[in-house]
């Protein structure tokens, strides 16, 4: 059996050309251009990278950018007082502060201070708990784990009734994909480091979602046959015949799950696009929620 490829790249481009054609239409009818602040702390190469796509993406689909940067040793009221003033002012309907921040920082109070309805990464207390309750619906989804729902949804799996295993429970994507898939109606698992016996537990997969950060960790083997395997992992692997001298893999071998999964995301090209399509669906919501509609 080989697996049928889903692939991210097209569907988060259907995403964005859905929303760029909204705000065309929002503008056409005299309203402002939806605006994304964006706030990088500390010189994260990674970081400034994610956050330069962020902005680019806003300017294909004729969003507004805002960028802040604080350096490394700004103070908690520097950054608090930053998320402040985005919150007061009318042109940013979504404020992004790209995580991880320094250490010194209280991460959880500053995503504390970004006003609920400009919250576009959903990472604030308030809509992780609307998330995690039932009958109750949070503002925004975060961007990646909804990417991975959006996914299994375009790819035509079905989550009610699935046992979903989520590999990682990260604040960002593992955590949150959990509660997205109980909302779902799917039976969850969420595995760690310290989960004993992880290739049985994957092995009852009907869905799995890898969010864990170590490169190729999942076997083939491990994979139930027909399962639909979403890849989350962007790790760097080193590859002499590459220029780089490196090439990006996932969480999940890919060569071995492909011969045993039924619907399998590839990594690049697969959860990656997602993110920051999903980011711009957010930020578009933000600026209908803001402006009454
Ligand atoms: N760091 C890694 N992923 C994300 C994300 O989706 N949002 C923010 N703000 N920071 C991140």
């Amino acid at each position: 059996m080989t697996a049928q490829i889903i692939d991210g790249k097209l569907i988060a481009q259907q995403v964005r050309d859905e929303v760029a054609a909204k705000v065309a239409q929002r503008v056409a009818a005299g309203k402002p251009k939806p605006g994304l602040a964006t706030v990088l702390v500390g010189d994260r190469v990674d970081s400034a990278t994610y956050v330069a796509s962020k902005q680019k993406a806003c300017a294909e689909l004729g969003m507004e950018s805002f960028h802040h940067h604080l350096p490394a040793d700004a103070t908690q009221e520097e950054v608090e007082g930053l998320v402040q003033r985005l919150n007061q002012d009318p042109k940013v309907n979504g404020i992004l502060v790209q995580l991880p921040l320094p250490a010194h920082l209280n991460e959880e109070r500053v995503l504390q201070a970004i006003s609920i309805e400009k919250d576009v990464d959903g990472f604030s207390p308030l809509n992780i708990g609307r998330l995690a309750q039932k009958g109750r619906e949070p503002l925004f989804v975060p961007c990646t784990p909804y990417g991975c729902i959006y996914l299994l949804e375009q790819a035509g799996v079905q989550i009610e009734g699935a046992n979903a295993v989520v590999l990682g429970r990260s604040n960002i994507v593992g955590m949150p994909a959990a509660l997205l898939l109980i909302g779902k109606n799917a039976t969850v698992t969420v595995c760690h480091s310290r989960t004993r016996d992880l290739p049985a537990v994957i092995r009852q997969a009907d869905i799995l979602i890898a969010a864990i950060g170590k490169a190729e960790m999942v076997r083939g083997e491990w994979i139930k046959p027909g399962a639909a395997v979403i890849d989350v992992g962007i790790n760097s692997k080193p590859d002499p015949s590459k220029k780089s001298g490196y090439r990006l893999v996932g969480d999940v071998n890919f060569d071995e799950a492909k011969e045993v999964a039924g619907y399998i995301t590839p990594v690049p090209g697969g959860v990656g696009p997602m993110t920051i399509a999903m980011l711009m669906k957010n930020t578009l919501r933000a600026a209908e929620i803001q402006q009454g509609e």
